[in-house]
């Protein structure tokens, strides 16, 4: 076996490129996926019945089963139903976006419920309102803890997008596999995908301990 840079050189180009629709790809699903899953918090947390039970539902559904399943059922379900045609960027980004929502709305409850209780009956006790103590004494500090699981939760996203290469969205991974049929190679293709994946994990990672530790200092 002879390893060849030279076809590796000639694909670059096709697999940056995809490695940015990597990031667009996850850093979209974050942005999305944090709104929606603080919705299903705000479910999960609320005092209505149905509302935590539907929110329970939602977080067991997408924890519990695989994400390669919900990707395949977003594309060819949800999306062609509502668009009549298959888009593989779009399902990427819903299918990818939803599942994130279970497990960030799993962070923002743990993140509030951190935090000591005696701190809102303080608070009440000193005549603030539950939303005052919510937003000047618990979500302040909460907000600090929640840092570090967001930032895992962003690294998980950069690896698992790997998965909507399936649907053919035209992110790392597919260009990754259409380098390999074109050059019929195995370790050029996947060990530069793995060099690239790395690269932007352990990136992100430096900068995420970056801002903890600013944050810890203030
Ligand atoms: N590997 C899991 C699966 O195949 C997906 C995990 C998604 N995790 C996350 N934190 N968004 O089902």
């Amino acid at each position: 076996m002879d390893f060849r840079f030279e076809i590796i050189a000639d694909y670059l180009p096709l697999l940056l490129r995809g490695a940015l629709v990597t990031i667009a790809i996850s850093a979209a699903s974050i942005v999305i996926g944090s709104a929606l899953g603080l919705v299903v918090a705000w479910g999960k947390l609320s005092a209505n019945f149905a509302a935590r039970y539907l929110a329970s539902g939602y977080i067991h559904f997408f924890r519990g089963t695989p994400l390669l399943v919900q990707i395949l059922l977003v594309h060819f379900g949800i999306v062609y139903v509502i668009l009549g045609k298959t888009d593989a960027m779009i399902a990427a980004i819903v299918a990818l976006s939803l599942n994130s929502a279970a497990y960030t709305a799993e962070i923002y409850r743990a993140g509030v419920q951190s935090i000591d209780k005696g701190q809102t009956e303080a608070a009440r006790s000193l005549g603030m309102t539950h939303f005052q103590t919510m937003r000047f004494i618990i979500l302040p500090q909460a907000i600090k803890r929640m840092i570090p699981p967001f930032g895992n939760e962003f690294i998980v996203l950069i690896k698992d997008s790997s998965l909507v290469s399936i649907i053919a969205a035209q992110e790392l991974m597919y260009w990754t596999d259409a380098f390999k049929g074109q050059y019929l190679a195995v370790w050029e293709p996947y060990l530069t995908a793995a060099f690239i994946y790395l690269v932007l994990t352990y990136s992100f990672s430096k900068l995420l301990n970056y801002v903890e530790r600013r944050l810890q200092t203030s």
